[in-house]
Parts: structure tokens; C-alpha cells; sequence
């Protein structure tokens, strides 16, 4: 198995033959879901979908959406499924999905899962299997333990501007509180705090572990060891879509 992207980009080139399809990044708060999607992105070219980035747009817009999602995120608790599956329609509406998508962060809840399943298996109907869009969803989780998770959330810094995702502790920019590419100031989320924290790991264990295994007895479904180098999970998460893909 190659050991990183460089490896597998510059070696067999596997993650380019492939046709991505759609793929869920699942785990809990802080285990490297938004830092991998963006790995992704760059390989196979296709969108991440990150419905905590698409709510927190909405909440720095004042959105309707936005204010019933402030309160609700700076408590640690999920948005309403019907408020989440709305909005996650009208991202997967936009053309740029149309060789498949890394949905991170959804589904959170067996209602959402179930939203999405009802949504793919429609669009399935009457396709030939060829098609990127007639692929099945594959899963990958990540895991990470409960300590290794509260140290990651409270050392992330982000850029308002680009996005980028860096950690003081792991993965700091070159100046302090700094963005390596826009030089930006960098950010600490709202909902990044040790008692925020625990709020929405009650929530991951409550409504998400169920959405994990949900997806686990499908088959199409991988766990990675997210506590190790970023490169390592991402060779580990492409060798597994690419296996599941294959199936
Ligand atoms: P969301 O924004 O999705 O937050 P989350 O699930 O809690 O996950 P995070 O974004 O905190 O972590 P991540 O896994 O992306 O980790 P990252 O790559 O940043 O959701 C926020 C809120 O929005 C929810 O609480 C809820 O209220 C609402 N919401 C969102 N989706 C919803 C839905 N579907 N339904 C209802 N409500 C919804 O990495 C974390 C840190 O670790 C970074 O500093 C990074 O540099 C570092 N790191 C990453 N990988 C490694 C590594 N391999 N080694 C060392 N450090 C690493
Ligand atoms: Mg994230």
C-alpha cells in the first residue's frame, strides 16, 4: 500500500483512474475530517461538502438559517435535519458534484442518513452503472481517542479567508497566528472550547455512532486510524475508497 499522496500520485496514479462518486467522511469532532476532505479535493477534484462550513457561512451572513444555527452550534448541539438535508440539496444541485462529492460532517443522524440514501438510490434508478453519478456512497470513518480529540479542537487555528485548517501544536503556520497563504489573522471557531467540546461529543455518541454503524453493515464502509501523520490518513483513506470502489 503506498504510504502517502505523493507516493500514490507520482507512483501508480491510482487515485486519478478512479471515479470518485460520492463519499461520506465520518467521526467526531476534531478527527481530521475537514483537513482530509481538502487532501481529497486536491487528488480527485471534486467538492467537499462540509455542512458545519456551509452553516457557519450562513451564521457570519446573519441568514435565517444562520441564526437558528448559532445558537444551536455555540451550544454544541446538531441543526435540525430538515434544515441540514434542505441545504445539503441545494449544494448537491450545483454541477461541479457531477463526478462525485466528499460530503463532511453529513449525515449526522439515521434521519439524515436516511434523507441521503432515499436521494441516491432515486437518482440510481434507471442510470447505467457507468455513470459517477450511479455509484453508491462509500464510507469512511475516521477514529481518533477522546484526549488526542480535545487537544487537536483546542490548538485549531483557521483562515477566514482561504479556509486552511492548522493547529498550534501539530501543524502550525510559519508565523504565529498567521495565514501561510493570505496572511490573514487566523481564527478560533466559537464552538472550539473544552466545554463545547464535550456537548458535541455527547452528540456524536448519541446520533452519529449509529449513523457509523449504519453504514458499516452496508458494506461499502472503511475505518481509519486518523492519529497518525496527515499524509498516512489520507494514503489510508484513498487506498480505501479505492478498494471499496473496486468491490
Ligand atoms: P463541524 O464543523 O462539522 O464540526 P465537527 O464535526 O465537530 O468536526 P470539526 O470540524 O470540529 O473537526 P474535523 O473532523 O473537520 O477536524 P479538522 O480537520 O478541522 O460542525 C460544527 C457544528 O455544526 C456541529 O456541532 C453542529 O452544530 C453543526 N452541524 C454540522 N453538520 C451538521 C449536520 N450534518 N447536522 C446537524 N448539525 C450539523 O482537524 C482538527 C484539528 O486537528 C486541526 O487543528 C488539524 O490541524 C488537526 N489535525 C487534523 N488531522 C491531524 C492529524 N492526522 N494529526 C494531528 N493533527 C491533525
Ligand atoms: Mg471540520
Amino acid at each position: 500500500m503506498p504510504s502517502s499522496v505523493t507516493e500514490l500520485q507520482s507512483g501508480r496514479a491510482m487515485g486519478h483512474s478512479t471515479i470518485p462518486g460520492p463519499i461520506l467522511l465520518l467521526g467526531a469532532p476534531g478527527v481530521g475530517k475537514g483537513t482530509q476532505a481538502k487532501e481529497l479535493v486536491k487528488l480527485w477534484g471534486i467538492p467537499q461538502i462540509s455542512t458545519g462550513d456551509l452553516l457557519r457561512f450562513h451564521k457570519a451572513n446573519g441568514t435565517p438559517l444562520g441564526l437558528i444555527a448559532k445558537e444551536l452550534m455555540d451550544r454544541g448541539e446538531l441543526v435540525h435535519d430538515d434544515l441540514v438535508n434542505e441545504m445539503v440539496a441545494e449544494r448537491l444541485a450545483q454541477p461541479d458534484t457531477a463526478r462525485g462529492y466528499i460530503l463532511d460532517g453529513f449525515p449526522r443522524t439515521l434521519k439524515q442518513a436516511d434523507w441521503l440514501d432515499a436521494r441516491l438510490d432515486a437518482k440510481l434508478a434507471g442510470r447505467p452503472s457507468t455513470q459517477p453519478q450511479s455509484l453508491p456512497v462509500v464510507a469512511v470513518s475516521l477514529k481518533v481517542d477522546y484526549n488526542q480529540l480535545l487537544r487537536r479542537i483546542t490548538g485549531r487555528r483557521n483562515c477566514p479567508v482561504c479556509g486552511t485548517i492548522y493547529n498550534i501544536y501539530v501543524k502550525p503556520p510559519k508565523v504565529e497566528g498567521v495565514c501561510d497563504l493570505e496572511g490573514a489573522a487566523l481564527v478560533q471557531r466559537a464552538d472550539d472550547t473544552e466545554e463545547v467540546f464535550a456537548e458535541r461529543m455527547k452528540s456524536y455518541a448519541a446520533l452519529t455512532e449509529p449513523v457509523v454503524d449504519h453504514y458499516r453493515s452496508q458494506g461499502r464502509f472503511a475505518e481509519v486510524d486518523g492519529d497518525q501523520p496527515i499524509e498516512v490518513v489520507s494514503a489510508g483513506i484513498i487506498a480505501a475508497v479505492e478498494r471499496l470502489r473496486a468491490k
